[in-house]
């Protein structure tokens, strides 16, 4: 029978559920399920085909065409599809996957881990030969269920605390130092940190950045220089530039505008900019900001957005090309690469020529 979930839906089942139910391995549950003529003996056979029946297990038809043969379907889970960020990296990840023969199947996670289980589920259903994942779980259950999967992974973006697969990440907390460390060279002195919840790595290490760089120059570090760290606006799609308009907002609902912003991404820092514009409020001659990845937006806004640089494009090109590697046998080795920040320097911050003391 099918098991509820929290929510109180039915979950459908995964081979893994029957697996763990018939007490024998994903491998021999597939291969049953599949009516590969690998030897198993019979009585387990029967025993798998009974568990899947009683559980109403339906393969997906995508994985019965794959009958036989070994998949070439990649799975790609991201957390947002419309920030022009993910959008670069999923469009560099999905050309090493054409170029190689592989299919790349995109899934937004939109930021919910629990949407990002329910694609993994569907992903294994799939049999999908590999997952690139920029995961959005906390907790150990993510960690848990990228452990039991027999699917080749390669995170990429955000990284989980305990979990030691391969991923192609960023040095997060570094960019948001320079980022910080530039606002203070440029002269200004209280710098207020915006962003949503701080309930992913990439948040966290920026946040953890930006505090650094205060306290390494002797300014004051205060929770009241968080800004934000709220639920995104339930706008999917928009979202971050929503958040970023929402930010904004707060702002101006302070006693005093800060000198400076350190925002966590581009989008999120054009609404807020956005948002002071229209209340009469300008960047940078009001309030300087710094963006974070620098899609190529930050170029085409007014003023054009300084920023730190994120290779988007070639985290999902090495993401792609070392699963593919792994996949193929090419190389057995972990995979762990962090790229480097590098600062950007464009029209949203003023100079004010302060003494700097460190
Ligand atoms: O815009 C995407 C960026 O913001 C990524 O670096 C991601 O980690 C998020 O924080």
């Amino acid at each position: 029978m099918m098991e509820a979930n929290m929510a109180g839906n039915e979950k459908k089942p995964t081979i893994s559920d029957i697996a763990r139910k018939s007490g024998v391995s994903i491998a021999t549950v597939s291969r049953v399920l599949r009516g590969s003529d690998y030897p198993v003996k019979s009585e387990v056979r029967e025993r798998v085909t009974e568990i899947a029946r009683q559980m109403e297990y339906k393969p997906n038809i995508f994985s019965q065409m794959l009958r036989g043969s070994s998949s070439r379907e990649i799975g790609i889970i991201a957390p947002s599809i419309t920030n022009p960020f993910y959008a670069q990296l999923i469009s560099a990840a999905e050309q090493e996957c054409l170029k190689r023969g592989y299919i790349p199947f995109i899934c937004s996670s939109m930021g919910e881990p629990q949407l990002e289980m329910n694609h993994l589920d569907m992903l294994e259903d799939r049999c999908v030969a590999g997952i690139l994942l920029s995961s959005m779980g906390q907790g150990e259950g993510i960690v848990k269920r990228l452990n039991e999967l027999r699917i080749p992974i390669m995170l990429f973006d955000q990284t989980l605390d305990s979990y030691e697969g391969d991923g192609i990440l960023f040095d997060f907390y570094q960019g948001a130092y320079l980022s910080t460390e530039y606002l203070i060279q440029c002269g200004h002195r209280d710098i207020v940190f915006c962003s949503g919840p701080i309930n992913r790595y990439s948040r966290r290490a920026m946040y953890e950045g930006y505090k650094q760089a205060l306290k390494d120059y002797n300014l004051g570090i205060s929770k009241k220089k968080l800004i934000g760290a709220i639920s995104e606006p339930d706008t999917y799609g928009e979202g971050e530039y929503q958040l970023g308009k929402a930010l904004g907002q707060m702002l101006l609902e302070r006693d005093y505008l800060p000198d400076a912003i350190v925002t966590i991404n581009d989008i999120t820092a054009i609404g807020v900019i956005n948002h002071l514009y229209s209340e009469g409020v300008q960047v940078p001659h009001d309030i300087s900001i710094m963006g974070f990845d620098d899609i190529s937006i930050c170029e085409m806004v007014t003023p054009p957005l300084s920023t730190i640089h994120q290779p988007a494009f070639d985290t999902g090109k090495l993401a792609a090309k070392y699963l593919l590697d792994k996949i193929e046998g090419q190389i057995t080795e972990p995979v762990h690469i962090t790229t480097k920040p590098v600062l950007v320097e464009r029209k949203s911050v003023r100079k004010i020529h302060r003494k700097v003391r460190r």
